[in-house]
């Protein structure tokens, strides 16, 4: 066959593969595409064995290294923020992440549980406190509480690889520091379930700079202080993550608009995921595995057959790929200032409730120091 005449039909399918990106969809105002499930009672992956692959990982910001730590999230330069998102959504299940803080002032490491409906579930560090971590919850994008997050007394996060372990039920979570209980919180307790986080939701890994200077001053003081970019890389390490999903669908659809637990279908009619991990054979692995010989082997048939390959991924590909670089930090930028934002209301949230405590205390109000940004130091462990 003439290159000629089979380049049409290969620029079609292109145009196809290009017209699947999907936009984000909040299902409590219209009717969103089904959420890919996870598909299997668990998924493991070891990052000292495997990498991300892009079949279940989606980056929304920059990339991971792979080290002898598992996989790194580096902050070397301002405007850095490697984030990560799972392609697959779980329906209550369990996270259960083996992992090492960043340092540096104003830095922010996080594991966070979301839904489309702004669900959400966090654990954040503070690169400049190396004696808690904070638990979070969100309903529904709500963030009007002044209760919900809570300060975790624990030793040495970024010096140490800890297991930091969701366990999320429709009744309640349960999060565990190294097989500890340190909170739950119960669904009634969750503004009577309204602010229960109770939709599929995916797994995110990031790391950012709380403390930038183009954040808000209380930003910046919840982030513990103004980056200094001089003391870079700063590096949050993920040696391994397991999943389970306790619904075990393929997909997941929203029924209505209310958000509720209930109105959530288990649907089972697509094929699952295909996983990397221990759950499937990354090609990464693979490779490595095999013999020298193999490898060569491999490699000279894969070059005679991939010649037109190559060829025809060079006509369709590298325009839409300058495009897509354009895209993509086009995008990083706006994720950037969508979390700048975030961060800023929930700092301001942070600070009302310390001029109300300190109001009810009746010491005097004005400025705000970052020991009294965190009004449930201590105390979370009696309030559950
Ligand atoms: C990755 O996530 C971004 C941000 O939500 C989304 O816009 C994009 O479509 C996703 N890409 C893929 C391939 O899923
Ligand atoms: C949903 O729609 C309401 C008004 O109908 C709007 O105020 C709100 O911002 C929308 N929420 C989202 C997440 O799009
Ligand atoms: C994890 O999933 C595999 C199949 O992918 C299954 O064989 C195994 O029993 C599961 N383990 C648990 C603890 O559910
Ligand atoms: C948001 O949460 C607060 C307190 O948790 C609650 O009083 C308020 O009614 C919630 N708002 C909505 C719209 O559900
Ligand atoms: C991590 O903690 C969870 C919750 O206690 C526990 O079930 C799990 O076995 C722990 N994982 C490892 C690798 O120790
Ligand atoms: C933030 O901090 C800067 C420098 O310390 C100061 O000039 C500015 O007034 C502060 N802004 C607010 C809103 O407090
Ligand atoms: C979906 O199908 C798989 C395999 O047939 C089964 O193991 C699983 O339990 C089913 N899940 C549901 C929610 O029906
Ligand atoms: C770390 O956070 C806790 C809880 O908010 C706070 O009491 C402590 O002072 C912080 N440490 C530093 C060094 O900021």
């Amino acid at each position: 066959m003439k290159i000629t005449t089979i380049l049409p039909a290969v620029a079609a399918l292109c145009t196809t593969a290009l017209a699947q990106t999907f936009s984000d969809c909040n299902p409590l105002n219209t009717t969103c595409p089904p959420n890919t499930a996870l598909g299997r009672s668990n998924y493991s992956i070891d990052f000292l064995q495997n990498q991300m692959s892009d079949n279940v990982w989606n980056w929304t910001a920059g990339s991971a290294k792979y080290g002898g730590d598992g996989a790194e999230f580096v902050i070397n330069t301002r405007g850095d923020a490697p984030t990560v998102r799972s392609k697959f959504y779980i329906f209550f299940g369990t996270v259960e992440c083996i992992f090492k803080a960043a340092r540096g002032q104003g830095i922010v490491s996080s594991i966070v549980i979301q839904s489309d409906t702004l669900d959400e579930i966090d654990w954040e560090w503070i690169g400049g406190n190396e004696t808690h971590v904070q638990t979070n919850y969100f309903g529904k994008g709500n963030t009007t509480s002044y209760d919900r997050a809570i300060w975790h007394p624990m030793s040495s996060p970024q010096d140490d690889f800890h297991n930091y372990t969701t366990d999320w039920s429709k009744d309640k979570i349960d999060f565990y520091i190294d097989s500890n209980l340190v909170r739950t919180l119960k669904y009634e307790d969750a503004n009577g379930g309204k602010n229960f986080p109770q939709t599929p939701s995916d797994v995110r890994l990031g790391i950012w700079a709380g403390g930038d200077k183009k954040n808000d001053n209380y930003t910046i003081e919840w982030a513990g202080g103004e980056t200094d970019y001089k003391d870079t890389p700063y590096t949050m390490y993920v040696k391994s993550l397991r999943v389970t999903d306790a619904s075990q669908g393929t997909q997941y659809v929203y029924s209505d608009n209310s958000g509720s637990y209930e109105s959530i279908k288990v649907l089972n009619e697509t094929k699952p995921l295909k996983l990397d991990g221990e759950n499937g054979e990354s090609v990464v692995k693979r490779w490595q595995g095999l013999s020298d010989t193999a490898k060569i082997a491999i490699g000279a048939s894969v070059c005679g057959v991939g010649l037109i390959g190559a060829i025809i991924f060079v006509f369709c590909c590298v325009k839409q790929r300058r495009a897509g670089k354009h895209e993509k930090l086009l995008e990083d930028a706006k994720f950037e200032k969508d979390r700048s934002e975030l961060l800023a209301f929930r700092a301001e949230m942070g600070r009302q409730r310390s001029e109300k405590l300190a109001m009810m205390q009746g010491a005097p109000t004005g400025q705000i120091h970052p020991s009294n940004m965190n009004m449930n130091s201590g105390r979370g462990y009696q309030r559950y």
